[in-house]
């Protein structure tokens, strides 16, 4: 695992998408998989502005999302699906087409998680997966005591995840879903490379556990020490509780 600490969001977005647009030049169909929450913000943003100077072309790459709520009404601003077209898929100039992401509103929750799984497997794999870290060390939405080798299930949010995640619901945690789907842990570290990125002194106690705790499904992301290349992009204040 290689851990790369930046002075600020923006320094880390620009050097994550300057490593997404090498892979692209590399493999102009890479399938990116792709986080939603605060903290990935900046690398779509500087990747979109990589493409409007030219200096990438996105036209064949791929992405798939990591989670998606479980209940919310098709077309809801929240859910991931819609956040990720709005984030990613819009401002490249992606086609909706080059998307894939699991059925949040699916009858069969437990079919529709095993498809998401088997999509992702015959669209050939992840090849870059870009991560956030939840402040109990969640990755994806596995959250603390996830099995390190689970697949995409339907998962229950803790307390905390609601609490952090209200932002995004005008603040009301009564309308944060209960439920989501996450690919697993096994499933993630898949990918052919893990990217996480972190910010802030919040993150800071779920970073040094990560990084240097034991691999442990206490700490979701612990998991990333297992992958034979995991990159930690963390600013100073996420970085400050590593030895
Ligand atoms: C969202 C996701 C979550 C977030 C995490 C951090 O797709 O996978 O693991 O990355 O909750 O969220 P932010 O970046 O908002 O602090």
């Amino acid at each position: 695992m290689e851990v790369v600490i930046v002075q600020d969001a923006k320094a880390g977005g620009e050097l994550i998408a300057r490593g997404i647009a090498e892979l692209l030049r590399r493999k102009p169909d890479a399938l990116l998989g792709v986080a939603t929450g605060s903290t990935p913000l900046p690398v779509y943003e500087a990747l979109a502005s990589e493409v409007r100077a030219g200096a990438v072309d996105v036209s064949r790459a791929r992405v798939a999302q990591l989670d998606e709520y479980v209940g919310l009404p098709a077309g809801h601003p929240e859910s991931y699906r819609s956040v990720v077209l709005r984030e990613v898929v819009e401002p490249l100039g992606l086609s909706p087409d080059a998307f894939m992401g699991p059925d949040g509103g699916a009858d069969d929750v437990r079919a529709a998680c095993a498809a998401y799984d088997a999509a992702l497997a015959a669209a050939g794999g992840v090849d870059l997966q870009l991560l956030g870290i939840g402040t109990d060390g969640h990755i994806g939405f596995n959250e603390p005591c996830s099995s390190l080798a689970s697949r995409t299930r339907i998962k229950t949010l803790t307390e905390q995840t609601r609490v952090d995640n209200a932002r995004f619901f005008e603040g009301d945690i009564e309308q944060v879903p209960h439920h989501v789907i996450t690919q697993g842990i096994g499933t993630i570290l898949e990918a052919r490379h893990l990217v996480l990125l972190a910010i802030g002194d919040g993150k800071a106690d779920a970073v040094a556990t990560s990084v240097e705790g034991p691999v442990a499904a206490v700490c979701p992301a612990s998991a990333l020490q297992l992958h034979p290349h995991a990159t930690v992009v963390v600013d100073e204040a996420a970085a400050s509780k590593l030895k």
